[in-house]
C-alpha cells in the first residue's frame, strides 16, 4: 500500500504522516505545493526526510502560475462570488491540489490519498469530489475523521512520543485556523467563533488596517485582454506576478478585508475572515471593462448564473460538467473584454475611475443629451413605452374595478 499525502510540512500534516506511517503500515509519498502561501518549501522536504520518507518519494512543485492562469483567471471571468461577496480563495485552490496529488499518485503507483482537512468543513469534500472525479477507484484516507487524537493535548503527545519536531509556538493551543495562498488568505475557528465579536487585529496578516493606511490614493491602470488581466501601468506580466503585485498594491492600502458568516456545505454556519487584496481590486476592475465590452444580454445572462457558478466551485464541483458547461458560456461571453481600466486604491476601498476598450460598445453619440445618433429618434420611445405599458393599463382598468 502507498499513500500520497498532501503535506504543508506544519505539525499537523507531519501528525498525519507518522499516523499513516504507524496506522496503515503504508508507504507515505509527500506532496508539498506552493500556491502562494508565502512559505519556504525546502523545510517540508527537510521534514519529510527526517520523517523517514524515500527521497524519491518527495514532491514538491510550484504551482503559483497554473493556479492563477487555469483556476483564479478563469474564475474571475465570472465574477465569482458565493454568498454575494466571498471571493473563493480556499475553494479555488482545492481542485487544484487535489489534481496534482492524483497525478503523483499515478506516477509513482500509489493506491490510495490522503488530506488534512476535519471532519467538519468543505475541504474534505472539496478534496474528495476532486480524486474521485479524477481517480474513480482511489482509497481516501482523511485522518481527521478516522483517528482519536481528539484534542490538541492529544496531537502534541503523538508528536512527542513519535519524535516529531514542534515549534515553540505550536505548543499551546492553536490560535486559529488558517489557509493561505496567492489569492487569499483565510481564518477561521478559536478567537473568531463568536460572530459578535470583531476580529482581533493581530488576525490581519496580508493588509494594513484601512484606517492607517496613506492618505494619498494609488492611481492604478490594469489591462485586460479576453477577460484575463494581462498587465499593470503598462507592464505586462505572468498571471501569478500580476496577481503578486495587486496584492501588494491592495496591502498597503488596506483593500480586501472581509468579515464574514457563511452556510458551508456540509450544513452548519461558521465565521470567517478573509484579506484577498489583489482579488479585491481584480474583481471590479473586471467588471468595469465588462462594461463596456459586453452587451447588456450577455451581461446580465452571465450575472444570472454565477451566483451557480460560484456554488459550485464553493461545495467542490470544479471537475462536474455543469461547472464546465458553464465556464464554456463565461469564456465565449469574455471574447471581446479586452481594454483598460483605471482605478483608484484608498483607504480599503476601489474606485473604478475610467475605463476604455478599443471594442467598446459604449457610444457617447447614442446616449448623448444633445443632438445626437441618427440611430435613435426621439419619437420611436413613446411607441416603446406605450406598448410595454399595454398589460398595465389593463392591470390597471381592472384594480380600479375590484377597488384593490
Ligand atoms: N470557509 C472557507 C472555505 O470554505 C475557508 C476554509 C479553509 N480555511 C481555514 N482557515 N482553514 O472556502
Ligand atoms: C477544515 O475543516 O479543514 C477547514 C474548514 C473548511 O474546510 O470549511
Amino acid at each position: 500500500k502507498k499513500v500520497v499525502l498532501a503535506y504543508s510540512g506544519g505539525l499537523d500534516t507531519s501528525i498525519i504522516l507518522k499516523w499513516l506511517q504507524t496506522t496503515y503500515k503504508c508507504e507515505v509519498v509527500t506532496f508539498t505545493a506552493d500556491l502562494g502561501q508565502g512559505e519556504e518549501l525546502e523545510p517540508a522536504r527537510q521534514k519529510a526526510l527526517l520523517l523517514g520518507i524515500k527521497p524519491e518519494n518527495i514532491f514538491i512543485e510550484d504551482l503559483r502560475e497554473e493556479f492563477v492562469r487555469d483556476y483564479v483567471f478563469p474564475m474571475f471571468r465570472a465574477n465569482a462570488q458565493y454568498e454575494g461577496v466571498y471571493l473563493l480563495g480556499t475553494s479555488i485552490a482545492r481542485p487544484l491540489i487535489a489534481k496534482k496529488q492524483i497525478e503523483i499518485a499515478e506516477k509513482t503507483g500509489a493506491d490510495a490519498v490522503c488530506h488534512g482537512a476535519t471532519g467538519k468543513g468543505n475541504d474534505q469534500v472539496r478534496f474528495e469530489l476532486g480524486y474521485y472525479a479524477l481517480k474513480p477507484d482511489v482509497t481516501i484516507i482523511a485522518p481527521w475523521r478516522e483517528w482519536d487524537l481528539r484534542s490538541r493535548e492529544a496531537l502534541i503527545k503523538f508528536a512527542e512520543e513519535n519524535q516529531i519536531p514542534i515549534a515553540k509556538d505550536k505548543r499551546g493551543e492553536a490560535p486559529f485556523s488558517v489557509d493561505a495562498n496567492l489569492l487569499h488568505c483565510s481564518s477561521e475557528g478559536k478567537v473568531l467563533e463568536d460572530p459578535a465579536v470583531e476580529v482581533p487585529d493581530y488576525v490581519y496578516s496580508r493588509t494594513v488596517d484601512p484606517e492607517k493606511a496613506p492618505d494619498t490614493p494609488t492611481v492604478i491602470t490594469i489591462d485586460f485582454e479576453k477577460g484575463d488581466a494581462v498587465a499593470i501601468d503598462g507592464v505586462k506580466m505572468s498571471p501569478a506576478t500580476l496577481l503578486a503585485k495587486l496584492n501588494e498594491l491592495g496591502r498597503i492600502n488596506g483593500v480586501g478585508r472581509l468579515d464574514l458568516v457563511e452556510n458551508r456545505y456540509v450544513g452548519m454556519k461558521s465565521r470567517g475572515m478573509y484579506e484577498t487584496p489583489g482579488g479585491t481590486i481584480l474583481l471590479p476592475a473586471h467588471r468595469a471593462i465588462e462594461s463596456i465590452t459586453l452587451d447588456r444580454g450577455a451581461a446580465h445572462l452571465k450575472d444570472e448564473l454565477m451566483p451557480k457558478y460560484a456554488e459550485l466551485i464553493y461545495n467542490g464541483f470544479w471537475f462536474s460538467p455543469e461547472r464546465e458547461m458553464l465556464q464554456a458560456l463565461i469564456d465565449k461571453s469574455q471574447e471581446a473584454v479586452t481594454g483598460s481600466v483605471r482605478l483608484k486604491l484608498y483607504k480599503g476601498g476601489v474606485h473604478v475611475i475610467g475605463r476604455e476598450s478599443p471594442y467598446s460598445l459604449y457610444s457617447q453619440d447614442l446616449v448623448t443629451f444633445e443632438e445626437g445618433a441618427v440611430a435613435y429618434d426621439h419619437r420611436d420611445a413613446a411607441g416603446f413605452i406605450k406598448l410595454n405599458a399595454l398589460r398595465l393599463r389593463t392591470l390597471g382598468s381592472r384594480k380600479r374595478k375590484l377597488g384593490v
